[in-house]
């Protein structure tokens, strides 16, 4: 037996869910780049969960719906308040809320289709209250009710600011949450599959998931980035900085894909929003390191960049604060991680693999007195 280190190109299950071929990206079937330009959110999580886009009437429902959940139980707001620690990361709470949210569903337990697929529609719709609520709350300030007549996108910016976004922020943030929906196995989808593949339920496949979400190889790379461009500071410090980086072997966060080798296809999408958004808000600097790093890097290495590179710049001008970028790649891969649990239930098998065991030969057990 001999292991494959981090699963390369190892197949692990069969989806139709999202699919990557070469440089191109389709959830059932639909490219990326006409559902970028033309859906929103919720078509899209109606996609990913029913296979299918919605008509305009199942569409009305399923936004009702979630409308409907997004309420938290008050012990979920009152828990962001009790923590022992002052800076506590937004993904850990979110990781602890999701959790808790599922102590509130008396549903929690019962695994038939219908309460799973309720579950799902709870999920995404508390996600984005769980985001919003908390960053308020550690702002000192109230959380703001959704409204039931704005849509996903801006609900989420109306809960967060606590004012009614402008159009183009609500596009903006509709677009960048289609984007980052689903993308096959990725590591926190995959860890969602393996946890529920136990027949465990979908609020310990979610939490799962936001812990593998977290890291910096990962979702958690978002952050990273604009940590980088906050200490770059200057356009004229990119080149000595990234060849620094590089002098010394380390990553740099943004660029690069397991499965991708010729690029990314919703980096274009994100590069274009940052574009649009930077000029908007007079922070063109932000964007113009952001290429200075993209061309420097990938003329040195020949690696691109992936969706957290230019998602961090898009989030950063719609004056989001930094430690909520990976937060809201969970928002949108809620989507995901609930259509690919429902599929994993659907037709499971228990996931577990082998390991190459490189320790110690067999040996003689000695007495304690004898070590
Ligand atoms: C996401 O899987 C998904 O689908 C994930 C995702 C999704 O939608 O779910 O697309 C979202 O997680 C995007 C990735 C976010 N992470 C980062 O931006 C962190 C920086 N990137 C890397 O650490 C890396 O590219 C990974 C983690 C994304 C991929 O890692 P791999 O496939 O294990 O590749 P590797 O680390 O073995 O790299 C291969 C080579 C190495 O060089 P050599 O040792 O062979 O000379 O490429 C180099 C690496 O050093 N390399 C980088 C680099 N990425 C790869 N070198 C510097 N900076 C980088 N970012």
């Amino acid at each position: 037996m001999t292991a494959t280190k981090g699963l390369e190109g190892i197949v692990a299950a069969q989806s139709s869910i999202s699919s990557i071929i070469d440089t191109t990206l389709t959830y059932v079937g639909y490219n990326i780049d006409d559902l970028a330009e033309k859906a929103t959110f919720e078509e899209v999580v109606y996609l990913l969960w029913n296979k299918e886009l919605p008509n305009e009437e199942q569409l009305a429902e399923l936004k009702q719906q979630l409308a409907d959940n997004m309420t938290l139980p008050q012990g979920v707001l009152d828990h962001f308040k009790t923590y022992p620690i002052k800076e506590v990361h937004p993904m850990a709470a979110l990781r602890t809320a999701i959790s808790l949210v599922g102590l509130y569903d008396d549903e929690a337990e019962d695994m038939s289709k219908e309460a799973n697929f309720r579950k799902a529609v709870r999920l995404q719709a508390k996600v984005a209250s769980i985001v919003t609520a908390f960053a308020r709350i550690r702002a000192g300030k109230e959380p703001v009710a959704p409204k039931s007549d704005l849509g996903y996108a801006a609900n989420f910016l109306y809960m967060l600011d606590g004012k009614e976004p402008e159009a183009v922020a609500i596009e903006a943030m509709n677009k960048a949450l289609v984007l980052h929906a689903d993308h096959e196995l990725n590591a926190s989808t995959f860890t969602a599959r393996v946890c529920v593949a136990t027949l465990s339920d979908l609020y310990s496949g979610v939490t799962a998931a936001i812990g593998a979400l977290k890291g910096p190889l990962h979702g958690g790379a978002n952050e990273q980035v604009m940590k980088m461009l906050t200490e770059i500071g200057e356009l004229e410090n990119v080149e000595p900085y990234i060849q620094n980086k590089l002098d010394n072997k380390e990553k740099i966060m943004g660029f690069g894909h397991r499965v991708y080798r010729n690029g990314d296809p919703r980096a274009k999408h994100l590069k274009e929003m940052s574009r649009q958004l930077t000029e908007l808000t007079g922070q063109k600097k932000y964007y113009e390191m952001s290429v200075k790093i993209d061309e420097f890097f990938t003329a040195q290495k020949g690696i691109l960049p992936n969706v957290d590179f230019y998602s961090a710049t898009v989030y950063h001008s719609l004056g989001i604060e930094h430690d909520l970028f990976t937060p809201i790649f969970a928002v949108s891969r809620m989507a995901g991680w609930t259509a690919h649990i429902l599929e994993q239930y659907e037709n499971n098998r228990l996931i577990r693999p082998r390991a190459e065991y490189v320790g110690p030969e067999l040996r003689e057990y000695v007495e304690i007195d004898e070590r």
